[in-house]
């Protein structure tokens, strides 16, 4: 059943570039330059319309929405804002009718995002749904919805769930884009093309599993550890954070790289970890001297880098490579290493990777 992995959650993370293709397939179509996104085009004016873009979800699915933010904001021009389901429930929330409210989940079963889905509703709004599991609740509560298509996901810690919801709503922000005439067909195309190479590179990306296990080896011991990323690369460091903490149980906090100099600097000395996302364009030199604060305190760099760099690999203590692509599509890659990374060293520990303690796969209570 685990298909000769030692774990589920090893087993989805190597199942990442089939569940992106399976999510992309019959939605994209690259040689006619088309998405087909039932689910967007039959509510296409909703969304043409929405005055704004309300993304609710928790957790990993939280960070997939941080992502989409980005992505349609920067494509599509529409504005987004992204809640905690939980924190918008219970906070009185403005919601117009003109809203869209996108309510993602894997197991589309998670209380508090279908309490905030309930609300949504309650106040006119239109509510579409990203979820994988088909047939649940949230997928029925929703008006409208698309599905991930990454299959069962059994670890409980989120992994081809979150790349697979990245995907959906790349396609959903790449829709609109277009419909709203935010950008050129030929940049239309040029996008459709690169994200058919993701699988590919995803499957590359994997390549660097025995190099990502040494580095784990070193670092299992370490008590904290800070992951740092910029723009797109910022909800993966919350991402990669948080399946650090979740299956290993080390202290891990996220932040945005140029945030470390109001406060958590304080916190670099020799025993610190800090892992660095540091792809090409991405405010890439910003980075790099983001990386120069840190080594000047002795913190240990894992730089998370573009195939060839130089710069980074010049300053970090490891480099782990992941293949080019347009900047907005780089989570998809950067997740990776950060995923492997915190399978090894959960392993290495000696923890229950696919059951980690206090944890639930959903989590049916608010
Ligand atoms: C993290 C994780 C949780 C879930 C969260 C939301 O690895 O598994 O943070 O992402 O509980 O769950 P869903 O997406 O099912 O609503």
């Amino acid at each position: 059943e685990k298909g000769g992995y030692d774990h589920f959650m090893l087993k989805e993370i190597y199942e990442q570039p089939d569940a992106i293709r399976d999510t992309f397939r019959g939605r994209m179509l690259v040689d006619q330059g088309l998405i087909k996104m039932a689910g967007i085009d039959d509510h296409i004016d909703k969304f043409l319309n929405a005055k704004r873009i309300i993304i609710v979800a928790c957790g990993t699915s939280w960070h997939a929405g941080l992502v989409a933010e980005y992505v349609f904001e920067e494509l599509a021009r529409i504005p987004v804002e992204v809640e905690y389901a939980s924190e918008f429930r219970y906070r009185n929330p403005v919601i117009d009718k003109e809203d869209v409210l996108i309510a993602i989940s894997q197991s589309g079963e998670t209380a508090d995002t279908m309490a905030a889905i309930k609300l949504a509703k309650e106040s006119g709004a239109f509510v579409f749904g990203v979820c994988n599991v088909v047939g649940s609740s949230i997928s029925r509560e929703t008006h409208a919805g698309a599905y991930t298509h990454a299959g069962p996901e059994i670890g409980v810690a989120s992994t081809k769930a979150f790349t697979t919801q990245i995907t959906v709503l790349t396609l959903i922000a790449l829709q609109l884009a277009k419909k709203k005439g935010k950008i050129s067909t030929s940049d239309f195309h040029t996008y459709l093309n690169e994200l058919e190479t993701i699988p590919e590179k995803v499957a590359e990306a994997l390549t660097s599993n025995e190099h990502i296990e040494k580095v784990a080896e070193i670092y299992k011991d370490a008590k904290n550890c800070l992951y740092l990323g910029r723009g797109f690369n910022f909800p993966v460091a919350l991402e990669g954070a948080l399946k650090l903490k979740e299956i290993s149980y080390i202290h891990a906090e996220g932040y945005p790289a140029a945030e470390m100099k109001h406060g958590p600097i304080a916190l670099i000395d020799e025993q610190m970890p800090v892992v660095v996302i540091a792809t090409k364009k991405g405010h890439y030199e910003k980075v790099v001297s983001n990386i120069q604060e840190i080594k000047s305190r002795s913190g240990k760099i894992i730089g998370i880098v573009t195939e060839g760099d130089v710069d980074v690999r010049n300053l970090a203590d490891h480099v782990i490579e992941v293949p080019e692509t347009i900047e907005f599509m780089t989570p998809l890659l950067t997740t990776i290493p950060l995923q492997l990374l915190s399978y090894h060293i959960a392993v290495k520990l000696g923890k229950n990777v696919d059951q980690p303690r206090n944890l639930a796969k959903s989590v049916t209570v608010e």
